[in-house]
């Protein structure tokens, strides 16, 4: 058992207990996904193309919503997680929306040992490298699930986005420790209102963690774009306009989201 894996069965736990009420919360939009549109970051699909005939895999997949969306889209899909509820309720939404689509409940440090199949695309969104604590290793399962001339590509929010809060709080911390931070019933990101009863236990990474990590997975890094505006609210302050949240006022000061694309060449 590796040092970490307490800290991920306690996230477990918190995965759990919050994916029935994200699933009920109406910014996840479950019923407009139902009703025929495809929940999907716009941005994602400007930088990864045509993904009609793809075989993808999606790495933190939450309940499916996205996976669900791209097979929609004619994409053939499968979508790893380690929650059980998660995994639960994406298998649910596949059979309501009547889409094909694989679930495998895993954890990521576990998952080739679930999955022995080869991907065009891995890909992850919004709020993953936090749970992670080796970004080596995953860099590496990444490699490992791509086929020759595949490539991974992130969507995530910004680190810089994730440490500039008003009042500065002892977790906002820049460069990686190993510890991850304890933040114990915080709020929950859908709903401020909601106090979760399970601890998150998470990690920072850097930028520069980041794309070594993957670099020294063996893959060729074909873009790492940022952008300055985030996908989600993740602070009381930010305005929507078109669907992306800005900081108003400091529109162009900082990133608050990033992207990167990495293909195996060989
Ligand atoms: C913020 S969500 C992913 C965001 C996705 N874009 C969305 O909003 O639907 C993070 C997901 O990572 C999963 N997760 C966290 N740690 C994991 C691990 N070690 N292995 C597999 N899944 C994990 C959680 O269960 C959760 O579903």
């Amino acid at each position: 058992m590796d040092n970490f894996r307490k800290y991920r069965e306690q996230n477990r736990r918190l995965w759990d207990e919050i994916t029935p009420l994200h699933y009920e919360h109406p910014d996840y939009k479950v019923a407009e996904f139902l009703g025929g549109e495809n929940i999907i970051y716009d941005l994602m699909l400007e930088e990864i193309g045509d993904v009609r005939g793809k075989d993808m895999l999606h790495l933190m997949c939450h309940f499916g919503l996205e996976p669900l969306s791209l097979a929609r889209m004619g994409a053939n899909v499968t979508g790893i997680d380690f929650s059980q509820e998660a995994i639960r309720y994406a298998r649910s939404l596949a059979e309501s929306a009547k889409l094909d689509a694989r679930f495998i409940e895993s954890d990521i440090y576990d998952s080739p040992l679930q999955c022995d199949a080869l991907f065009d695309i891995v890909y992850s969104t919004i709020g993953v490298l936090c749970w992670l604590n080796d970004l080596d290793a995953w860099a590496g399962i990444i490699a490992r699930f791509l086929k020759p001339g595949g490539f991974f590509y992130l969507l995530e929010d910004h680190p810089i986005a994730l440490m500039v809060s008003d009042d500065w709080e002892e977790g906002d911390i820049y460069f990686h420790k190993e510890e991850p931070v304890e933040w114990p019933g915080s709020a929950d990101y859908s709903d401020p209102s909601y106090k979760r009863k399970n601890s998150a236990f998470e990690w920072s990474w850097s930028i520069g963690d980041v794309i070594s990590a993957v670099a020294g997975a063996g893959l060729r890094i074909d873009f790492y774009h940022e952008f300055p505006f985030a996908l989600h609210k993740s602070r009381t302050d930010f305005e929507e306009r078109d669907g992306k949240w800005w900081l108003p006022g400091k529109e162009d000061l900082i990133p608050l989201t990033f992207s990167l694309k990495a293909t195996r060449v060989e």
